[in-house]
């Protein structure tokens, strides 16, 4: 942090058994990471305080972009009113940030939580892409956010928003137990789990479904209730994410790609954002 510049930060709480060392040791590849990418949300590190760690990250004003889509759907009458640049745009710049947590050396850094819940609205219009600045968070951390500091009131604000905060789009993480199981591939269901880069481009695959949804669903799958029935659906590979109206063709097929049962016929992030630069230098040929 630039010593002398005033920055707003979000102070994040660590919450359940992960406060022991494991969460410390991915807050430090978070903290160590986070500066490295724009694309992904900067940790400054952690502090000690009432027998909990909390992280200090830079604050997001935009909040989550689940929620930012949410909205969006709300106010144009259950209608994704955003324009496919936007969209190619949000995953181009999602893809960037994980393509980054892939290329760490000498171990790559597998998100395991990656959801639009978990991307960060700095910038946002739902109809122009270059005003567009999203950020990937969480990497698989339990923790809630208790409070932010603004260089202008210099003191902890929005107490409590946590609780405030509707728990839409989202299975709890409440537990060291619960895992988010509607964006886990089938090799995490493994009697050893199977977490990698291709993990993480299965839960790519879903966040595609959710943003071109416009995050109108309560969650991935949303006819079935039983979290065990999504699961025993993945496993089985006899799940499919239903295409949301109006979606383009292109990007329907990466999610396909993205979700297929054998994770070696998964493209890698590197792979994605080729397709995606492409999307976008074709929808920019066609404006003109
Ligand atoms: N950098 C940030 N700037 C502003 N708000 C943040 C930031 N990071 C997290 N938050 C907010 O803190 C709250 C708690 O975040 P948290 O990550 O615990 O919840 P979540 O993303 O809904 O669920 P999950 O635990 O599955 O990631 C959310 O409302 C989130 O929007
Ligand atoms: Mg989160």
């Amino acid at each position: 942090m630039d010593v002398g510049k005033k920055k707003d930060v979000a102070i994040l709480r660590l919450v359940g058994n992960s406060v022991a060392n494991s969460a410390l040791n991915e807050a430090d590849a978070f903290a160590t990471l986070g500066r490295g990418h724009e694309n992904l949300v900067t940790c400054y590190g952690w502090f000690e305080h009432d027998g909990y760690s909390h992280l200090l990250t830079e604050y997001a004003p935009g909040g989550k972009l689940s929620d930012v889509l949410n909205n969006i759907s709300g106010r144009e009458s259950g209608q994704n009113t955003l324009s496919v640049h936007v969209v190619v745009e949000i995953l181009l710049q999602v893809c960037l940030g994980m393509e980054c947590l892939h290329r760490v050396k000498p171990q790559s850094i597998v998100h395991r939580d990656l959801a639009a819940r978990n991307v960060m609205v700095f910038d946002f219009s739902k109809d122009n892409f270059k005003k567009v600045d999203v950020r990937v968070t969480d990497f698989g951390l339990s923790k809630q956010l208790i409070g932010s500091l603004s260089d202008e009131e210099g003191n902890e604000g929005d107490e409590g928003n946590a609780d405030k905060e509707k728990n839409k789009n989202k299975n709890e993480m409440d537990t060291d137990e619960s895992r988010p199981l509607r964006y886990m591939s089938p090799e995490t269901f493994q009697t050893i789990p199977q977490y990698s880069e291709k993990s993480d481009v299965w839960s790519f695959g879903v966040l595609i479904w959710e943003i071109m949804d416009g995050c109108k669903s309560w969650a991935p799958y949303p006819d079935i209730h039983s979290d065990d029935a999504v699961v025993a659906g993945i496993i089985g590979n006899s799940l499919t994410l239903k295409k949301p109206k109006g979606a383009n063709s292109k990007l329907w097929k990466l999610v396909k790609k993205c979700r297929a049962n054998n994770q070696d016929e998964r493209p890698k992030f590197a792979d994605i954002r080729l397709i995606l630069e492409d999307l976008k230098m074709n929808l920019l040929t066609k404006l003109g």
